[in-house]
């Protein structure tokens, strides 16, 4: 199956940035019940959150969050999420266009990368997880809440069925599980979560050792 590009991506995303929040609203009500709020009570320090779309995350970092840098290929979901920012008078974040599978960002420079709902849609998850590998500091944490594949046999079938359309109309990946490209880019699993109908919602997280 074709993988889309990165520009197909933000043309996709772009096209739906304004309509963005309200299905994202229904999802997380009836499916991904309490992931992000989850996802983003683990963040400390310098985080880099990678998709990070019209920034539902951004108000609700805590004190233990020092700075924010955002990176979006969609300059339509970027917008919205600096609106976001100046409405709620929100500070210590700072909105980029970047690539998560090519950061422009220093190696060893955050305490926490974050990815909501982002890991399903990037082309290239290895290089994506190699990236958020480099950009963390030893002891650092990549938190992640996803959908992805499901626990149960007829509920996986139902999802390779439906995935063909799902890439292609919203570069979205059904059955994707985030793990064994994590430990492949040398993280340490220390905590995954399945939960929602079928087992669709992940919660992970996955820990830099000191060398
Ligand atoms: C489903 S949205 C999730 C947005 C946000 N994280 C949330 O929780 O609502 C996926 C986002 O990831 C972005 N994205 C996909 N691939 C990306 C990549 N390689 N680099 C940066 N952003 C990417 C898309 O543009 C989109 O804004």
């Amino acid at each position: 199956m074709r993988q889309p590009s990165n520009e197909d991506i933000a043309t996709t995303f772009n096209r739906i940035a304004a309509g963005y929040d309200r299905p994202m609203g229904l999802f997380e009500r009836h499916v991904a019940v309490g992931a992000r709020v989850w996802a983003v009570s683990k963040a400390r320090g310098a985080v880099i959150e990678i998709g990070v779309g019209t920034g539902l995350n951004l108000p609700l970092y805590g004190l233990g969050v020092q700075h924010v840098t955002g990176v979006d290929l969609a300059d339509g979901m970027l917008a919205i999420a600096s609106k976001r920012l100046a409405d709620a008078g929100v500070g210590r974040v700072e909105l980029r266009r970047g690539d998560a599978q090519a950061l422009d960002l220093p190696s060893e420079s955050a305490d926490t990368v974050v990815s909501t709902f982002t890991f399903c849609t990037i082309p290239d998850p290895h290089a994506a997880s190699r990236e958020a590998y480099r950009v963390l500091r030893p002891g650092g944490l990549f938190v992640l809440a996803e959908h992805g594949t499901s626990t149960r046999a007829v509920g996986r079938a139902v999802l390779r069925a439906l995935e063909p359309l799902s890439i292609r109309f919203g570069a979205d990946h059904l059955t994707r599980d985030p793990v064994p490209y994590l430990t492949g880019a040398g993280f340490r699993v220390t905590e995954v979560h399945r939960g929602g109908p079928g087992g669709v919602i992940f919660r992970i997280l996955a820990r830099k050792d000191d060398a």
